[in-house]
C-alpha cells in the first residue's frame, strides 16, 4: 500500500531571463495565459490531484507568489459590495486553506535538484509531487492526479513523460526504457539532456514527478550534474533500483511556457476553450492567418 501524496514543491526561483523585460520586475510565474497567472494553473492542477501543502521554493523577488494565494480584503470588498459573484468567486475559488502554503528560500540558483532539496524539511519521510509552472498541461483529468492514480499502484518514483523528436533530447530528462505497455513505461534510470546519439530513448520528462523521499539522500551529496547544476534527473537516476521507476505518457496537450511560442500557442488554446472568449478571440486573430 503506497502512501498519500499530500505535498507538492512548486520549483520558483528562476529568474525568468526569456521572458524579459516582461520579467524585470515581475515573476515569471505570475504571467498570465488569458487571465490566469501561470502558478494558479499549477495550484490548481495540484488541487485536483488531492494536494494539501504547496510549497514554494522561491528567490527573491518572488514573495508575490505567495501573496497571490492570500486573501485580498479590499478587493474581495469592492466585488462583494458590487455584487460581483463571478470575480469574486475566481479570487477565493483556488485559495488552499489557511496554512497550507509554505515557502522556503532557494538563496543560490544551483540547480532544480538544489531547489527541491531546499524543500526537504517541509516534505519529511513521504512521497511528495513537484511541478514545474512553466509547463502548462491540458488534460482531463490533470496530470498530476494521471500520475497519483499510477503511483498508488506502483509507488516509487513517477513521472510524466512525452516522446520527443530526436534532435530535442538535449532539452530534456531522458528515461532510460526497460519495459513499455504504450502508456506506462518502466525505466531503469534516467539522464539529463543527452546529446541524441547518447539518449537512451525518446521518452522525455515534462515536469510533472511524484518521488519517493529517498531522492533526498542522494540530493544531500550536493553533487552538480549537467550544466555544472544539481539535477534532479541524477537523484531520480541514483534512487533507481532501490525503488522503480516508470514514466507515464501524458495524456492531453502540453505548452512550454518558457518559450515565447509555448506561451503564446497556450494563451490561444486555453482563450479557444472559453465560450466567453472563444469567437471572439478566433474573430480577432483569424484574418492574421490569411
Ligand atoms: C527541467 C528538468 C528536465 C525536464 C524539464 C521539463 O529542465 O531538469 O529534466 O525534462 O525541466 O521541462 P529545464 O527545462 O528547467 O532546463
Amino acid at each position: 500500500m503506497t502512501r498519500r501524496v499530500r505535498k507538492a514543491v512548486f520549483p520558483v526561483a528562476g529568474l525568468g531571463t526569456r521572458f524579459l523585460p516582461a520579467t524585470k520586475v515581475i515573476a515569471k510565474e505570475m504571467l498570465p495565459v488569458v487571465d490566469k497567472p501561470l502558478i494558479q494553473y499549477a495550484v490548481e492542477e495540484a488541487i485536483e490531484a488531492g494536494i494539501e501543502y504547496f510549497i514554494f521554493v522561491t528567490g527573491r523577488g518572488k514573495s508575490v507568489l505567495v501573496e497571490h494565494f492570500d486573501h485580498a480584503p479590499e478587493l474581495e470588498l469592492l466585488l462583494s459590495e458590487r455584487g460581483n459573484e463571478h470575480d469574486l468567486q475566481s479570487l477565493l475559488s483556488s485559495m488552499p486553506e489557511p496554512g497550507r502554503v509554505l515557502s522556503v528560500r532557494q538563496q543560490a540558483p544551483l540547480g532544480l535538484g538544489h531547489a527541491v532539496w531546499c524543500a526537504r524539511a517541509i516534505i519529511g519521510d513521504e512521497p511528495f509531487a513537484v511541478l514545474l509552472p512553466d509547463e502548462l498541461l491540458m488534460s482531463e483529468p490533470a496530470c498530476l492526479k494521471q500520475l497519483i492514480d499510477v503511483h498508488d499502484g506502483v509507488g516509487g518514483n513517477v513521472v510524466a513523460v512525452t516522446e520527443v523528436p530526436d534532435e530535442h533530447t538535449n532539452r530534456y530528462g531522458i528515461l532510460d526504457v526497460v519495459s513499455d505497455d504504450g502508456r506506462v513505461a518502466k525505466a531503469r534510470g534516467m539522464v539529463e539532456k543527452p546529446d541524441p546519439k547518447d539518449a537512451p530513448s525518446r521518452l522525455a520528462n515534462i515536469g510533472r514527478y511524484v518521488l519517493d523521499p529517498s531522492v533526498f539522500s542522494h540530493l544531500d551529496k550536493q553533487l552538480s550534474g549537467a550544466g555544472g547544476e544539481i539535477q534532479l534527473t541524477d537523484a531520480i537516476d541514483a534512487t533507481t533500483g532501490a525503488v522503480p521507476f516508470h514514466g507515464v505518457r501524458f495524456n492531453g496537450e502540453r505548452f512550454d511556457c518558457g518559450d515565447k511560442a509555448g506561451f503564446i500557442a497556450a494563451n490561444v488554446a486555453y482563450a479557444l476553450k472559453r465560450p466567453d472568449l472563444a469567437d471572439r478571440v478566433r474573430e480577432a486573430v483569424g484574418h492574421l492567418f490569411k
